[in-house]
């Protein structure tokens, strides 16, 4: 079977509550870091792992984001009448040529394992990459293609882990870790949000999933997990020992941006690491 991945499902229709007032009128996927919004640099990030077919599992009152994604032909028309090229560039928001574009609805915010279940007619039964465009991973490999990489050999549940300080394990899926090989980590169970007295470990799952079709028939159960979501970590351990799972130690530095403290700090970290010497002086110069 071909574990090849072109398929990318971007959940996108939560409600960004821990970032309000700023996700009042914006979606939190519409933030920017430094110069474009998160939800572009995990179309990147997707692009660049070969992802041909970006599936968004939007909300209605969400229509930012898929208008980034839209032609924009009065900014097209005004920089072309002005010779702007760079600029004009710019206004092509990440998407290969190629690109298949989805939209789906996800009705009401009910966990991350519904909005992915919303993708279903979309993904096929094939297994499909996810990217909560909320967590970035800075490394010059992005964290999808250091993954996909992977999983054309192992195939199965595949998720990018880091160990979290033993206080937070109540904010991830966390995994009862198995054998080691290399990168690659067996997961023999998870917790989703465990107290740290719960925790089987603190290898904590972040926003990068490859998963096997199977993955859909377990979500349509609809079986509400911690803080009442369907949680996708919940599907996943149903499916140990039918599928294979393991976790994957990414390289890279990981910034959660969906709070303001990890999004302010992934500005800081993108900014030195895309600006000139002039901001990085100017940076360091605040800091002092
Ligand atoms: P979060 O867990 O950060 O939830 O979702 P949230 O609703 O966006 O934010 P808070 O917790 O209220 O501040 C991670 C990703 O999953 C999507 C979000 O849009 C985000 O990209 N998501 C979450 C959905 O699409 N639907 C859901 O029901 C929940």
């Amino acid at each position: 079977m071909s574990h090849k991945i072109d398929t990318v499902v971007f959940p996108v229709a939560g409600m960004g509550t821990r970032f309000l007032p700023a996700t009042k009128a914006v979606p939190k996927e519409m933030l920017p870091v430094v110069d474009r919004p998160l939800i572009q640099w995990a179309v990147e990030e997707a692009a660049a792992a070969g992802c041909t077919r970006f599936v968004f599992v939007t909300a209605p009152e969400k229509g930012a984001i898929m208008s980034h994604f839209s032609d924009a032909p009065h900014y097209q028309e005004l920089l072309e009448a002005r010779g702007k090229t760079k600029e004009l560039a710019l206004l092509e928001a990440g998407l290969p040529a190629n690109a298949e574009i989805i939209e789906t609805f996800q009705d009401a915010p009910l966990g991350l394992g519904h909005a992915i279940w919303c993708a279903r007619e979309a993904t096929d039964d094939k297994p499909f990459a996810v990217i909560l465009p909320d967590d970035m991973v800075q490394h010059t490999t992005g964290c999808l293609a250091q993954m996909t990489a992977q999983y054309e050999a192992i195939g199965g549940n595949l998720v990018a882990v880091e160990n979290v300080p033993a206080d937070q394990t109540y904010r991830y899926g966390v995994l009862d870790p198995g054998a080691e090989n290399g990168a690659l980590v067996e997961v023999k169970g998870l917790v989703e949000k465990p107290v740290p007295e719960d925790a089987p470990s603190t290898l904590a799952i972040i926003g990068r999933y490859i998963l096997d079709g199977q993955i859909m028939e377990t979500l349509s159960e609809f079986k509400k997990g911690a803080g009442g979501e369907i949680q996708i970590t919940d599907a996943m351990a149903e499916l140990i020992g039918t599928v294979p799972m393991n976790g994957f130690r990414f390289q890279g530095t990981r910034y959660d941006c969906g709070n303001r403290d990890g999004f302010l700090e992934a500005n800081l970290a993108f900014a030195l690491a895309h600006g000139d010497d002039a901001l990085r002086q100017r940076l360091r110069r605040l800091l002092d």
